[in-house]
């Protein structure tokens, strides 16, 4: 059966030893090559495909990922429902590294990335509305999952997207937090909108892996990084698995 939902694995999520894999597709779209093959597979009982945004050895930088390669393969192939993991940065007091955090709101700082499919060959210019940014409901099934699982989740947060791929100054992550975010990511815009763009349901499921820049002594390493992920994104699996097996197939468009 074709999946009508995706799974977007982002750092520390390259691979989903959880799905079953039935087979791989390359594909090529009118924007270039998608990060990845996507993998098709089972996920509880449900046809999923998932795709490594950082790509299968995790060698793409955030500014360089072909966004809109991804969410319109993804569209292509019939997926209306999109999952997207994240890594970030915990900027609020509560946001230690291993919780994890459900969006609902987010501020776009990235720039010079490709992110609309409206710009070639217009009969009209569109806005598309972004006033909500994630799919209220995909949110909702995200959640109810964790509070079953007992999981350690806010469920309510503003996403920063940053450029990278460095990481911020502490004076940047200052300004984020009177910006009113509480988490902060690279990958996060443009995916989104183009999400939205092509009337894809999108919800996004953060991994804090360090207290923000400034938040906490000393400076950021990449195996910190490394190893709050491992504990999270076993957390992620249990959670995509759960919240999988409740996606009634009526929710397709
Ligand atoms: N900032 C931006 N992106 C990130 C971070 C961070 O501190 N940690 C993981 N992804």
């Amino acid at each position: 059966m074709t999946p009508t939902v995706a799974i977007v694995g982002g750092t520390g999520l390259t691979a989903l030893d959880t799905l079953k894999i039935t087979h791989r597709e390359s594909q090529s779209t009118p924007y270039g090559e998608p990060s990845s093959p996507l993998i098709y597979g089972d996920l509880a009982g449900r046809a999923v495909v998932f795709l490594a945004r950082h790509g299968t050895h995790h060698t793409l930088p955030p500014h360089q990922i072909n966004y809109r390669a991804n969410l319109w393969a993804l569209h292509r192939i019939g997926v209306r429902q999109v999952i997207a993991v994240a890594a970030v940065g915990g900027i609020r007091e509560d946001m230690a590294p291993g919780v994890l955090a459900f969006p609902d709101q987010l501020v776009d700082y990235t720039w010079g990335r490709h992110g609309t499919f409206f710009e070639d060959n217009l009969s009209h210019v569109t806005h598309i509305d972004f006033t909500e940014p994630y799919c209220g409901e995909l949110r909702m099934r995200l959640i109810r999952a964790a509070r079953e699982l007992n999981l350690d989740a806010r469920e309510s947060c503003t996403y920063a997207a940053t450029q990278g791929p460095r990481l911020e100054t502490a004076a940047e992550v200052r300004k984020l937090e009177r910006d009113g975010c509480d988490i902060v990511g690279m990958t996060g815009m443009p995916e989104a909108a183009l999400a939205r763009e092509l009337e894809m349901r999108y919800a996004a499921c953060a991994v804090v892996a360090n207290r923000a820049a400034g938040k906490a002594p000393g400076a950021i390493t990449m195996a910190e990084i490394e190893r709050n992920l491992v504990a999270g994104m076993n957390q992620v699996k249990a959670l995509l698995e759960r919240a999988i097996s409740t996606l009634g197939e009526a929710h397709s468009s």
